[in-house]
């Protein structure tokens, strides 16, 4: 039998025991409406401290499967109260990893993708209208010349799915006889993402494939070691498959060369793929002349769900050249016939049922304009601008290099301190058992430090001061005791 929430029987009158249909449908509707509204409002402003789980819901998530059913009123309540003990990336003074924003829009969004549970795999009628349009929408938002591309669960699967296709590209018939003894190499920056090479190792062509170009001082990919090493390789008999360069690394927010990177993938005939999951984003506001070259690559990943606020998962791969997906993916089976000529929307992706991830986006667009969009990621980018000055102006804090995008990395030094990078790793740990400011431990230049990422549009310049007060007080106190 459903849930009762007042006390009365609200039971249907004909209750299948086979059909789990929530009784006073609307009634517990009205309640999961309360509960969010309650999680927007804790997010519109820092908070002093994280909530901890208390003893009974930490046990009850200790709890065995049910096998009757439950109350579903508590259920609802149990996971709210689990999720608002949880680090959430919507609250304004998360800046640890690359977070988001969570705009409210997303929720709207949400909520309709799951009612209605369209799946892109087959065609799904009005819904993959959505899906194009959105592609188009983001690729015109960030200068990319888009012929095809899809929505993907995250940067690495769009990464992946580019690989893929550069890889027949560059090895025709490799997905039907694997690589037999030809020998393949992907290029990218020491400090790409590591799902660059986890999506060679998944393309079959073995980590050792990765071509790790040595860096700049800016932390860019060098675009005459990418040179040296490609004519190094072909001359040896070893067939490029792939340029991945970095449109905003993970590390430092630095954007490889483009144009430069472009140049040499032209000379040597190879497949450019840009890693634009972070960064990509940040080519609509004013630093788009450091994209300059986006236009000329092959294919491009770019994270909705981080620069640009919409919920997980939300990342799209865009390429440049129409046929591309449907030669790495294309194919026919007796469950899904094709009709005619006319092939599935699964022959252009890797993942099989796929839900409408491009609505978050498309909802948000639509409400929000590009221009207000253009202006909030300037806000982020003018966020880490102003947090590195008040670094370089701190006598206890270091500046690790000048932010290119949204990242920063510094250090605290107090004076009398022997090993910093021992106190910064447990200043970062600390801080985030604080929980009035969420930030994560990273390594740049073999050196331990505090990374922040602005990508929250939440994130106030009053925040950020508070950052470093947070840090100081907390790595103060460490370096007295
Ligand atoms: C540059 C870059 N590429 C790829 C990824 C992987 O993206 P996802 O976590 O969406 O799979 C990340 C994640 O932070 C990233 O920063």
């Amino acid at each position: 039998m459903g849930t009762q929430r007042d006390g009365t029987n609200t039971a249907p009158q004909h209750e299948r025991a086979d059909l789990p249909a929530l009784a006073d449908r609307e009634g517990i509707l009205g309640d999961l409406d309360r509960v969010i509204c309650e999680a927007w409002a804790s997010f519109d402003a820092p908070r002093t401290a994280e909530p901890q789980l208390d003893e009974m819901l930490i046990r009850r998530l200790e709890a065995p499967l049910p096998e009757e059913a439950g109350d579903t009123e508590a259920a609802l309540q149990d996971a709210a109260r689990i999720l608002d003990a949880s680090i959430s990336p919507s609250r304004p003074l998360y800046l640890g990893y690359i977070g988001s924003t969570g705009l409210e829009i997303g929720v709207l969004a949400s909520a309709l993708v799951a009612t209605y549970d369209a799946n892109l795999a087959v065609a799904a009628g009005g819904a993959d209208l959505v899906e194009e349009q959105t592609l188009r929408w983001l690729a015109g938002f960030v200068g990319f010349p888009y012929a095809e591309g899809a929505f993907t669960s995250g940067g690495m699967t769009s990464n992946l799915t580019a690989l893929l296709a550069a890889r027949e590209q560059a090895l025709p018939g490799c997905r039907v006889d694997g690589l037999g003894d030809r020998r393949a190499a992907v290029y990218c920056s020491a400090e790409a993402h590591h799902s660059v090479v986890r999506a060679v190792e998944v393309c079959g062509l073995g980590s050792s494939a990765v071509r790790l170009i040595s860096i700049d001082e800016a932390h860019r990919m060098r675009p005459e070691a990418l040179d040296e090493s490609l004519s190094s390789d072909i001359a040896a008999g070893v067939v490029p498959v792939a340029v991945v360069a970095t449109a905003g690394t993970a590390l430092t927010g630095a954007v490889d060369p483009l144009d430069a990177v472009a140049d040499v993938c032209a000379r040597h005939g190879v497949w450019l793929h840009i890693d634009g999951a972070y960064g990509l984003p940040g080519a609509a506001p004013t630093t788009a002349p450091l994209f300059a070259g986006l236009e000329r690559a092959d294919s491009a990943a770019i994270d909705a769900h981080k620069w640009l606020g919409v919920q997980k998962s939300c990342s799209a791969v865009l390429l440049r050249e129409r046929g591309r997906l449907q030669a790495a993916f294309g194919h026919e089976e007796r469950y899904m016939l094709h009709e005619g000529d006319l092939a599935n929307p699964v022959d252009r992706t890797l993942e099989y049922s796929r839900p409408l991830r491009s609505l978050r986006l498309w909802m948000a667009f639509r409400v929000h304009g590009a221009a207000r969009y253009r202006a909030w990621i300037e806000n982020t980018l003018t966020n880490a601008r102003l947090f590195a000055e008040s670094l370089r102006d701190s006598s206890e804090f270091e500046l690790l290099h000048d932010p290119m995008l949204s990242t920063v990395c510094f250090r605290h030094v107090p004076a009398g301190t022997g090993d910093v990078d021992a106190h910064n790793i447990k200043l970062a740990r600390e801080m985030q058992r604080d929980g009035r400011v969420f930030l994560a431990p990273a390594s740049v230049d073999g050196r331990a430090c505090l990374r922040v990422c602005f990508v929250n549009f939440r994130t106030t310049f009053d925040g950020i001061a508070h950052v470093l007060e947070v840090a100081g007080e907390l790595g103060r106190r460490m370096a007295r005791d």
